[in-house]
């Protein structure tokens, strides 16, 4: 073979195979490509460096080095070819420009936890410790030692989720006023946050599971004048100035007893659906404690007087919050709790 002849076989093989790397379009195809240029068995290339003893002694040097450039420039031409070929495929299974960023998920504070953190802040600036009971209760702690009667119909199966003889999901937080009667000397100041029991129905504003807050303040000379003040100031630190009003009520662990209303944080006070046209809102049961409860919980009842009140905060959070169903609270809802507190 001449130098020339041998030169042109190796052009059009450059050509040739430079046509079959580009037409690749999958990993095989640009495998078979590969095989049919370089393969050692039958491979274009291979052979050409078979014919390379018949050409003339002097000229082996040229062609010598012309085939080795083309092998390593169709070597070169595969690489590049294999590298898009993996690119375009592991961007197409990878990443999707036109989808959506995932979102990250951040947990919030529940309405109902938000308002017992601020409600505790206030009154611990006030003077007032956290204090905690137990959720199921004996009948004691949770009626008799509260001045319950025994006939009282919150005694009732119909009331209350009993978990055996006596023992019983309380039904309020009050049990854990005489808790901390029996196991700290006056002056007591406590507020008492902490889950409650009771068999209602779920409707839209009973749960058959709610939060309370119960507060309590025991010392020498205390009076309905010290419950008063201390429930309007609080009723105007978490609302922002507003008024206020006592109407008398009845508990049997308190006399005198009082409900508190909050003018109506929806309309101010001109009547609306929330208020049911009434301008008020009832947030709170108070009263000074009954003689019976401080002598059952072992005090002096001659000696110390107090008061103590009971609050829902989820009926708070529902004013506080513009909630019109309980059960919103309970759903679990993410996007309820990012509206509520970001
Ligand atoms: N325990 C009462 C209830 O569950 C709320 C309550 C009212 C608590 C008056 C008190 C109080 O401590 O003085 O309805």
């Amino acid at each position: 073979m001449t130098l020339s002849e041998f030169q042109q076989l190796v052009t059009t093989l450059a050509d040739d195979g430079a046509k079959l790397i580009d037409q690749a379009t999958t990993a095989s195809s640009l495998e078979e490509a590969r095989t049919s240029l370089l393969g050692r068995k039958s491979g274009r290339l291979p052979d050409l460096f078979k014919q390379l003893p018949s050409l003339a002694p002097g000229e082996l040097r040229e062609a010598g080095s012309l085939i080795n450039a083309v092998k390593a420039k169709l070597e070169a031409a595969l690489e590049d070819r294999r590298r898009q070929l993996d690119a375009a495929s592991s961007s197409k299974r990878n990443v999707d420009l036109t989808m959506p960023a995932r979102r990250q998920w951040l947990g919030s504070k529940h309405p109902v936890t938000l308002v017992i953190e601020e409600i505790e802040d206030i009154f611990r600036e006030l003077g007032f410790t956290i204090a905690l009971g137990p959720e199921a209760e004996t009948e004691w702690y949770n009626f008799t030692a509260l001045n319950f009667p025994a006939d009282h119909p919150a005694l009732d199966l119909h009331d209350t989720l009993y978990l055996g003889e006596n023992v019983m999901l309380r039904t309020h937080t009050s049990p854990v006023q005489i808790r901390t009667m029996q196991k700290f000397k006056p002056p007591i100041r406590i507020l008492s946050p902490g889950n409650a029991y009771r068999r209602d129905f779920f409707d839209a504003s009973h749960a058959p599971m709610f939060a309370q807050i119960e507060g309590l303040a025991i010392d020498e000379g205390v009076s309905f004048v010290d419950l008063k003040a201390t429930l309007t100031h609080f009723a105007n630190r978490f609302f922002g100035t507003t008024k206020t009003r006592f109407r008398p009520s009845y508990f049997p662990f308190t006399e005198p007893s009082a409900e508190m209303d909050v003018e109506c944080q929806l309309c101010h006070g001109s009547g609306c659906p929330s208020c049911k046209g009434t301008g008020w809102m009832e947030i709170l049961g108070a009263g000074m404690v009954h003689p019976s409860v401080l002598n059952a919980a072992g005090l002096d009842g001659d000696r110390y007087t107090g008061w103590a009140f009971g609050m829902g905060p989820a009926r708070i959070a529902m004013l506080r919050y513009d909630i019109p169903d309980i059960r919103i609270l309970y759903d679990s809802d993410v996007r309820f709790l990012y509206q509520v507190s970001g």
